[in-house]
């Protein structure tokens, strides 16, 4: 028989191949600033279709993509951005996130073409993976990232920890942009911090701190911490933000040498994702785990029993542990090394 009959629906399958297509159609809405154009008012397309100089067939359908995103109203007199759209994708906003938004999608294109290839035992260019920490446009995007979410909160958390206020010296191990370590100064306003990161990347972390004012109460430091040590017990605290899964085929090494780092009674903080086999978030779990393994590292996950085991073998004390949101995976520690 030529013709056979489908037992089962394929059209989600199809649906989700879309979903990559329909991601590059917001960020060419990003890349165009129609956020920019329909924030604060509503347009019809025909008249933003002029001011674009563009055509307005073109122009339309991919409005409606935004519309079906849930990123852009649709209302009788035209088109207009919403709440959300407003706050992250315009240009100008305190919270924009296009470059952050161009950094995944620069990574991820970087292995999405390889991934038949890179299961069967490929390897992903981890030194082009490294250099791009230090490229400029990565360093903002991973701000934006960092500004978009976790920022605020991680701050809160340390800032709430007993002693803060009379903390001296603090180190951000891979802190790149600064925005944690500039962020912590902003809360403590006696105490220096030190970011420690790849050499190339360092530098450049040192010009934006200064370009943001920080620039006698930041130092920067060019180190590979799977080997190099901190200067020991100078820091009061030490921030791993997004950074400890790197070190994670040697966690027990790397955390003795953050213990090391710390003047005693000096905080450890992480955060990181975490709760990998806990349900919940999974295509958002399984498709960061799969990322990260094909770049080959061990896993983007630290599961909070097995980071608080090795802080306590280690003699830190008073850990406390509290997710960075009520939704996502990431999870913020804190312990502090025994006196
Ligand atoms: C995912 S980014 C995290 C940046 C920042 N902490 C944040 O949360 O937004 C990882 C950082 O670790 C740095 N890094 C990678 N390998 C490193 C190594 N071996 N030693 C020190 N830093 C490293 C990268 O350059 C980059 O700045």
């Amino acid at each position: 028989m030529l013709v056979t009959k489908p037992q089962n629906n394929f059209e989600p399958i199809h649906a989700m191949l879309m979903q990559s297509f329909n991601a590059k159609a917001i960020m060419s809405a990003v890349e165009l600033k129609i956020f920019d154009l329909l924030d604060g008012s509503v347009r019809e397309a025909s008249s933003l279709a002029d001011e674009m100089e563009v055509s307005i067939e073109r122009l339309e359908p991919l409005l409606n993509v935004l519309v079906a995103a849930d990123l852009v109203v649709k209302e009788n007199d035209g088109y207009r951005n919403t709440p959300c759209a407003s706050e992250f994708l315009v240009s100008s906003a305190p919270l924009y996130q296009g470059d952050s938004m161009r950094l995944t999608m620069r990574f991820n294109a970087m292995v999405e073409d390889n991934i038949t290839e890179l299961v069967r035992g490929g390897e992903v260019n981890m030194r082009k993976t490294d250099q791009d920490w230090g490229v400029d446009e990565g360093i903002e995007g991973t701000a934006q990232d960092a500004m978009g979410g976790p920022l605020s909160p991680v701050i809160d958390f340390t800032a709430s920890l007993p002693g803060f206020v009379d903390f001296k010296v603090m180190g951000d191990i891979g802190g790149n942009h600064g925005m944690y370590t500039m962020g912590m100064l902003e809360r403590n306003t006696n105490m220096h911090g030190v970011i420690f990161d790849l050499p190339p990347v360092a530098e450049k972390s040192q010009a934006r701190c200064d370009r943001f004012g920080f620039g006698d109460r930041v130092t920067t430091q060019g180190i590979n911490f799977l080997k190099d040590h901190l200067p020991a017990g100078e820091f009061d605290l030490i921030l791993t933000s997004h950074v400890l899964y790197i070190f994670k085929e040697d966690l027990v090494g790397a955390l003795e040498r953050i213990a090391e780092g710390l003047k005693p009674g000096g905080w450890y903080v992480s955060q990181h994702y975490s709760g990998y086999a806990k349900p919940g978030y999974e295509m958002a779990k399984a498709s960061v785990e799969l990322l990260t393994r094909l770049c080959g590292y061990s896993s983007h996950f630290i599961e909070q029993e097995e980071l608080t085991g090795i802080l306590k073998n280690l003699g830190f004390e008073d850990i406390r542990c509290q997710p960075v949101s009520e939704t996502g995976l990431g999870l913020m520690i804190a312990a502090r090394k025994a006196v």
